[in-house]
C-alpha cells in the first residue's frame, strides 16, 4: 500500500506489507533518522469522544517534527452545538489542514468522513469498530521484542465484544497467522464475523471464558478494559464488571517471560503492583505512540517513503 494521500480507516483493508512498512518506518523514526519532516503541515484532531493517548500523541508527534495542530476535544465550543452537520464540519475543516485525525462514538463515521474530506482521514477509533493506529503501535512494540510475529502466541483478555483495539490487533495478527486465544466471559466474546475472518486468514483460534481455563502457554496477554460506555444495559455491565483482574499472582501463573499489554486507559483490570514488573509493557506501548504516529503522518503526508 502506498500511504501518500490515503486515508487510514480499518486494519481489515491492510496487508502484511503495509504493516511491515509502518513498523520499519516507525523504527527509523524512533532511531532519529529523520528531522522536522512535518514542517509546514497542519493536522486537525477532531475528537467527538474522550482520549488521552491518541489525541495527545498525535499532536505531540506533529509538533516534534515541526508541524502545526488545530482541532477540538468535545464539541461544546464548535458550531456542531448550533446544529451544523458532521458533513459540513468535515468539509470545512478539511480546507484548514493537510490531514484529519478523528475519533467518533459511531461505527463507520471515519469512513464517512474520508468520503467527504478533501484531505486524508485517519481513524482514531470509531465506536466499537476499529482503532488502526493503536494496532500499529501494538505491532511495533511486539516487533521490538519478538523477531517473528508469526510465532507470537497472544491471548486477548476482557472485552472482546466492544474493544476496538482487540478487533484491529487480532485481525492484524491473523495476517501473520499468529496463534490466538480469546479469553472472555460469554457476554464479551469476540464478534463471530471477526473470529471467522481471523480463522480464514490462517490463525488458530482458541476460545475460553476464563484465564484459569487457559491450558496452553502464551507469550503475550493483551488485557482490555470493559467498555462501560458501549453498554446499552447498565445492569448487564454491573453483572460482569470486575470479573477479571491481572495481579502479580496471575503474572506468576502465566510464567516469568509473559508480556502484559494493554492499550490503556485501565480501570481495575490490571493491579498497579504489576506496573513495576518487567513483564508490563503498557506504558512502553503508549510512549511508542509518538514514533509510530510520526511515521504514519510522514507516510500519509508524503514526507516519508
Ligand atoms: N489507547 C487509547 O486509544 O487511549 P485513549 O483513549 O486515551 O486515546
Amino acid at each position: 500500500m502506498d500511504f501518500a494521500g490515503k486515508s487510514i480507516i480499518s486494519i481489515r483493508e491492510m496487508d502484511k506489507n503495509s504493516l511491515l512498512k509502518i513498523i520499519e518506518t516507525s523504527n527509523r523514526v524512533k532511531n532519529g533518522e529523520y528531522k522536522n519532516f512535518l514542517t509546514g503541515k497542519v493536522l486537525a484532531t477532531l475528537f467527538f469522544e474522550p482520549s488521552t493517548r491518541t489525541r495527545l500523541s498525535f499532536e505531540s508527534a506533529m509538533r516534534y517534527m515541526g508541524g502545526g495542530v488545530i482541532g477540538f476535544s468535545g464539541t461544546e465550543y464548535t458550531s456542531i452545538k448550533k446544529g451544523e452537520t458532521l458533513q459540513d464540519t468535515i468539509m470545512t475543516v478539511s480546507g484548514y489542514c493537510n490531514v484529519i485525525v478523528m475519533r467518533h462514538p459511531v461505527e463507520g463515521t471515519a469512513r464517512l468522513a474520508s468520503e467527504i474530506a478533501i484531505v486524508p482521514v485517519i481513524n482514531a477509533g470509531d465506536g466499537a469498530n476499529q482503532h488502526p493506529t493503536q494496532t500499529f503501535l501494538d505491532l511495533f512494540t511486539l516487533s521490538e521484542l519478538f523477531a517473528n510475529l508469526s510465532d507470537v502466541r497472544v491471548g486477548f483478555l476482557g472485552d472482546l465484544k466492544y474493544g476496538r483495539t482487540v478487533h484491529s490487533l487480532a485481525y492484524a495478527l491473523s495476517l501473520y497467522q499468529s496463534p490466538l486465544w480469546f479469553i472472555a466471559p460469554d457476554l464479551l466474546r469476540m464478534p463471530e464475523y471477526l473470529t471467522q475472518e481471523i480463522k480464514e486468514n490462517g490463525s488458530r483460534v482458541h476460545e475460553v471464558d476464563d484465564l484459569e481455563r487457559l491450558e496452553e502457554h502464551i507469550d503475550v496477554l493483551y488485557v482490555t478494559r470493559i467498555q462501560k460506555e458501549r453498554f446499552g444495559d447498565m445492569q448487564e455491565y454491573e453483572r460482569i464488571a470486575g470479573c477479571y483482574r491481572v495481579t502479580k499472582k496471575v503474572v506468576d501463573m502465566l510464567g516469568k517471560d509473559i508480556k502484559i499489554m494493554h492499550p490503556l486507559p485501565r480501570v481495575d483490570e490490571i493491579a498497579q503492583e504489576v506496573d513495576e514488573l518487567e513483564n508490563a509493557l503498557y506504558f512502553r506501548q503508549a510512549h511508542n505512540g509518538i514514533p509510530v504516529r510520526q511515521a504514519v503522518l510522514g507516510l500519509v503526508l508524503g514526507r516519508l517513503d
